[in-house]
């Protein structure tokens, strides 16, 4: 059963879009359920000054997409980093067990986000953006110039 505050971030998510010009971009996806989630930070004295979200997945994963958006937003890299899946599920009221991996993925396409700004990310190693050791068959690396395009309607 999910707690209010998850359904009250579902039905209201804050921080839903994209950033053209973000400064950071961390797209994850699940294996599990196939779902994914796409971050976009603005970064501004070395504190996330803007954070947005894009999810194609469940309510859980909708829920902690918003939820870590509004844990994250005016902290510095390194806080940010500090916030786990564990702590945004505990900030939704808990999760059901079987959905404690929806807030894996919010939480690994933050820091993934946090790479790219950091430089480690796939604009300069060029890593593949989606992680294949986590699941998603047939990832493939993104462009930046594709990345920062809005997404197609
Ligand atoms: S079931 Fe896929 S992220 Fe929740």
């Amino acid at each position: 059963m999910y707690s209010d505050l998850v359904l009250e971030h579902f039905s209201n998510p804050r921080n839903v879009g994209s950033i053209p010009d973000a400064d950071g971009v961390g797209l994850i996806g699940s294996s599990i359920c196939g779902d994914m989630i796409k971050i976009f930070i603005k970064v501004k004295d070395n504190r996330i000054g803007d954070i947005r979200f894009q999810t194609f997945g469940c309510g859980a994963a909708i829920a902690t997409s918003s939820m870590i958006t509004e844990m994250v937003k005016g902290k510095t890299m390194e806080e940010a980093r500090g916030v786990t899946n564990e702590a945004v599920a505990e900030a939704l009221g808990g999760l059901p067990p079987g959905k404690m991996h929806c807030s894996n993925l919010a939480a690994d396409a933050m820091n993934k986000a946090l790479d790219d700004y950091e430089g480690k990310g796939p604009r300069k190693s060029r890593k593949p953006l989606i992680d294949k050791g986590f699941g998603v068959r047939g990832g493939r690396e993104m462009p930046s110039e594709e990345m920062k395009r809005p997404p197609e309607r």
